[in-house]
């Protein structure tokens, strides 16, 4: 295998170069104001990532509708958005010539009830898992015709106040059971119109999401989409049909592709990375290579050095991305393109908390956003338990506060 380095740049289809194979996959940071304005924590926080070496950093999912969020603290575009805002968040992530791409999402059903009782989704089906017993979520209703129409625009208009504020780029989340991922799966999608029914139809709103982001922000900006290789759910959106969509996309253009998978019902992509578990969907990526020719960034696991540079070697994959040990090392890129270190750390899971479907890893992650974001260090043990218990209380009070954008 010839080697690849882990600094090669890397050209998209629009024209754009990656400066390197290294990406920091979204996370919700929680660190929005109670507006869903981006604050000087996010822009701290992302200064210290743009130092870190990545060659793209991809926010947090940004709501697209203030009337579904994921969680109250997120950074949502509205009509009223504040530019200047979002300005400040963008240079501060690009500082060092890295790549800064928006993540555009719509929690359809998996938004919260105290966000939104009767949240739009393809059909009604409810969550299904431990936090529908506590009704987390509300009854969602079916979209009409006129509503999938705002909501496609919606990812329009965001997409395009993104180019202006300042990032280079957008992904759509169309994985882990939001909106778009809702669309695609037969699971949550039950209807018997143009929205549903055969893979070309549930696939018709990603496409037509894409299609209309493409309008609104011109031929050289990079357009990316997370996409589930599966959604490991018996009945759901499976491996051969993530296939077939990646074909679509392929026919359609797209810059790069982020492969990940699961859902609020099967938290896969949070799984704990052990000896025995890395690089999640590395199998997926090599069987998706033979049948499609688009640039390609895979997430979930990958934590040693040498299984990264392999699956570049082997054409596995054009883009290794990471999320969790980003929150244990910022600078976590630049070491292992270095070869200062061997292997990525994750952050501890919370003592005592067990893991809770991979939740006790993912809260210690926004515990130490929350850290770097004031410019600490994530590796201060106080530090970390008083920001843990700070996220707890506050998402925890957040429940309590309806919300009505
Ligand atoms: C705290 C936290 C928040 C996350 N938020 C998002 C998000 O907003 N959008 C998204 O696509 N994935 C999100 N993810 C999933 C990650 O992007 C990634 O797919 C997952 O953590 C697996 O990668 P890793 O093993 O390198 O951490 C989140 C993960 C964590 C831990």
């Amino acid at each position: 295998m010839t080697p690849v380095p882990l600094n090669k740049p890397l050209m998209l289809p629009c024209g754009a170069m990656l400066p390197n194979r290294i990406a920091k996959a979204a996370m919700s940071e929680h660190l929005g104001s109670s507006k869903q304005s981006p604050t000087r924590d996010l822009a701290r926080l992302y200064e210290r990532w743009s130092a870190g070496g990545a060659g793209l950093l991809i926010t947090g999912n940004v709501m697209i509708d203030p009337a579904h969020l994921e969680a109250v603290r997120n950074v949502a575009v509205k009509p009223d958005s504040n530019i200047d805002r979002f300005r400040e968040w963008a240079v501060a992530g690009t500082n060092h010539g890295n790549h800064l791409w928006m993540q555009l999402n719509h929690p359809g059903r998996q938004t919260p009830r105290h966000i939104n009782t009767s949240p739009g989704a393809p059909s009604t089906v409810e969550p299904v898992n431990l936090l529908r017993r506590a009704k987390a979520f509300g009854q969602p209703h079916a979209m009409d015709e006129a509503e999938i129409g705002e909501v496609i625009q919606s990812f329009a208009r965001a997409a395009a106040f993104a180019k202006t504020a300042g990032f280079t780029g957008v992904q759509v989340h169309g994985a882990h059971g939001y909106l778009v991922s809702q669309f695609l799966s037969p699971l949550t999608n039950l209807r018997s119109d143009r929205w549903g029914g055969s893979l070309e139809h549930r696939a018709r709103f990603a496409r037509a999401v894409l299609a209309e982001i493409r309008k609104a922000v011109g031929d050289d900006f990079p357009i990316g989409i997370k996409l589930n290789s599966a959604d490991f759910q018996r009945g759901g959106f499976t491996e051969e049909e993530s296939m077939r969509v990646l074909g679509m996309l392929q026919e359609d253009g797209i810059d790069l592709v982020e492969i990940s998978g699961g859902s609020y019902e099967s938290r896969v992509m949070l799984d704990k990375v052990d000896n025995t578990r890395e690089a999640f969907f590395l199998d997926y990526a090599k069987k998706a290579r033979a049948e499609v020719d688009i640039p390609m960034m895979v997430t979930g696991g990958f934590r040693a050095r040498s299984i990264m540079c392999d699956a570049l070697a082997d054409g596995s994959l054009d883009v290794v991305g990471m999320a969790r040990p980003f929150t244990n090392n910022p600078s976590v890129a630049q070491d292992l393109i270095d070869g200062r270190t061997e292997r990525a750390e994750d952050p501890p899971a919370i003592p005592g908390l067990g893991r809770l479907g991979g939740m006790s890893e993912a809260m210690m992650s926004v515990a130490q956003m929350r850290l770097l974001a004031k410019g600490k260090s994530p590796t201060l043990l106080l530090g970390r338990a008083s920001a843990v218990f700070a996220a707890l209380v506050e998402e925890t009070a957040s429940l309590f506060k309806p919300k009505r954008p």
